[in-house]
């Protein structure tokens, strides 16, 4: 391999970074992000113009892409950081050379770690950056063509077998990558953009998000839930956050913990709920925040969350969203300044008002027996947003995720398992033909043999254990075992099988599901 790594860094750079790498962290107050920058940083990367930095100054990305990359500069090249002044330098790095909102839009699934995201980006992107990491990754970057080029560079120079991994022999990767990809990805991922110059001069200040915060949500396995959390200020972008909830069932939702503001809108909490510490990663604008609540030794057990701020108009739910014709049931509406009568369509009549304050309305419904399937807008005064199906008979039931990815675990490692963790969702007919989604049913679950090899391998018996009643799939230990063919592991490929019962029929849906071993690599964007 004669390729050389052109990273912007001379020779004699790297011999001061070896004189860096030797340097302890020497000062246990707290050092600014310039000081850190100048003192930690500048022994490698050359100063530039207007306090810049070679390399460093010409990217934006996220905090855990800051984190990463800082990471890397200690793992791969000696950096000697303490913990605190990584904290400050990724705080500082993701203000001032953040992604604006809509910069992260559609790939915010990486940072809320959806690991069973099945992405869609174009080929080319796919096969030469999207085999080895996840396409989001890079789409979670802006740099100029220069800047995507040193990164092809560093990707060959730091993994020379790149050329020969990740079904990568059948094409010049690295011609391809320089010739292509960088044109692309500076076209698609630019390091100037208006977004990013307007969310820095209009973004809003952190203090708007002190109070307290009408929340929905929903756990896969276990239902819907909601209830308030309370922000208040600790700090200059810290919060001290309490949440106090239910989930449908009646049991409770309740913990403490705190949250960091990064760029103006990253909202990065650790809440322990229970005696489990969940992370929260929302994107906070203004009135509204939205993202993923997940555990943090188990990023797989996660609730959709989306929330208002009290004494904004908003309407964020119906629990639950669906009613069978010609039936009554109780639903419940979630929101923020709910005022006036609520609306939910030709066909659906509001029985009784149970309880109605500004954060929730219960409301006995009625369906008409011949109220045609399909979605209707629900309102409450001028507010709107979420809808309500209507069906008559389930026509299909699908699994959710269709595939997803189980791991072993634990068996005397250290490595926790990955649960599979599914919902069943129902879906009508409309009267023109089209499918709709009705919602998530309760779903009697199991899992069968994939295919012949899954079969004879007797995958079911050893893969893991599927709670029937809550779709929640437990894989089994790690390890070689004994008592399967040559003593492989608990490894196996399944079907995900949810059976849903509409007045005594029952209907079944089909997903996949691998469960494979451990991850060993699991950095914060995957
Ligand atoms: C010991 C030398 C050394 C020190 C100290 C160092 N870096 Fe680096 N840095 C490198 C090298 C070498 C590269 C190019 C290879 C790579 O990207 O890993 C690099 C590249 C980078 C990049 C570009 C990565 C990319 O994806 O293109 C960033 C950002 C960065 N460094 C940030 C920092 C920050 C922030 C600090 C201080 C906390 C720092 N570095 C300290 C050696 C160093
Ligand atoms: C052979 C596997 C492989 C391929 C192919 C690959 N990457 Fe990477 N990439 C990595 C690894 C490993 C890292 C480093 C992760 C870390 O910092 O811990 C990385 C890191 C990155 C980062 C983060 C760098 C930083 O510090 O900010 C970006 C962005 C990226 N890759 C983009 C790309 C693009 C664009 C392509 C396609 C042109 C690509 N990758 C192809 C393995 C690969």
């Amino acid at each position: 391999m004669k390729r050389k790594l052109r990273s912007g860094m001379s020779a004699s750079l790297l011999a001061v970074a070896a004189c860096v790498a030797l340097h302890s962290p020497h000062s246990l107050a707290a050092r600014d992000a310039q000081t850190i920058l100048k003192e930690t940083c500048q022994g490698c990367h050359t100063p530039e113009a207007d306090n810049g930095l070679s390399r460093i100054s010409h990217q934006r990305k996220t905090p855990e892409g800051w984190l990463m990359s800082i990471a890397r500069m200690q793992t791969m090249h000696g950096l000697q950081i303490s913990d605190d002044d990584r904290r400050t330098l990724v705080k500082y790095l993701a203000d001032s050379q953040g992604l604006a909102p809509s910069e992260t839009d559609g790939v915010r699934y990486a940072l809320e770690r959806r690991l069973n995201t099945v992405e869609h980006f174009d080929d080319q992107t796919s096969q030469m950056c999207g085999r080895c990491h996840s396409g989001a990754r890079v789409a979670l970057q802006r740099r100029p063509a220069q800047e995507w080029e040193r990164l092809v560079n560093f990707h060959l120079g730091q993994w020379p077998s790149l050329e020969y991994q990740a079904l990568a022999r059948d094409r010049d990767w690295f011609d391809i990558a320089r010739k292509d990809m960088v044109p692309l990805l500076a076209k698609r991922y630019p390091l100037d953009n208006p977004a990013w110059k307007k969310w820095q001069s209009a973004a809003p200040k952190a203090d708007a998000l002190v109070g307290d915060w009408s929340f929905s949500g929903h756990l896969p396995g276990k239902g819907e839930l909601a209830g308030v959390m309370t922000v208040s200020a600790d700090g200059s972008d810290t919060f001290k956050v309490s949440v106090k909830g239910q989930y449908a069932d009646g049991s409770p939702f309740n913990g403490d913990g705190s949250a960091i503001l990064y760029t103006g809108y990253e909202w990065r909490g650790n809440v322990t709920i229970d005696g489990v510490t969940m992370r929260q990663v929302f994107a906070a604008q203004g009135n509204a925040m939205q993202g993923r609540m997940f555990e943090a030794e188990h990023d797989e057990r996660g609730l959709d969350f989306v929330a208002a701020k009290q004494g904004s108009n908003r309407l964020l739910a119906v629990q639950p969203g669906y009613l069978k014709a010609g039936s009554e049931t109780e639903v419940t509406l979630i929101g923020s300044g709910l005022t006036g009568k609520p609306n939910f369509g030709k066909g659906v009549e509001v029985v009784e008002v149970v309880e109605q304050s500004p954060e929730r309305i219960k409301v006995k419904l009625k369906a008409a027996a011949n109220a045609q399937p399909g979605l209707r807008a629900v309102t409450v005064g001028t507010l709107k947003g979420p809808s309500l199906s209507v069906y008559s008979k389930i026509d299909a039931v699908k699994v959710v995720p269709e595939f997803s990815v189980a791991r072993i675990g634990e068996g005397g490692g250290s490595t926790p398992k990955v649960q599979g963790r599914f919902d069943a969702e129902a879906w009508g007919k409309g009267a023109d033909g089209k499918p709709y989604r009705i919602g998530v049913f309760p779903a009697q679950w199991k899992v069968e043999a994939f295919d012949d090899r899954a079969k004879e391998d007797e995958d079911v018996k050893f893969a893991g254990t599927m709670q029937a009643d809550a779709g929640v799939f437990t894989p089994g230990d790690a390890g070689p075992n004994p008592a399967r063919k040559m003593s492989t592991n608990n490894a196996g490929n399944l079907k995900v099988i949810a059976a849903v019962d509409d007045a005594g029929k029952s209907l079944t849906g089909e997903g996949h599901m691998i469960v494979t071993v451990q991850r060993w690599n699991n950095p914060p964007i995957p």
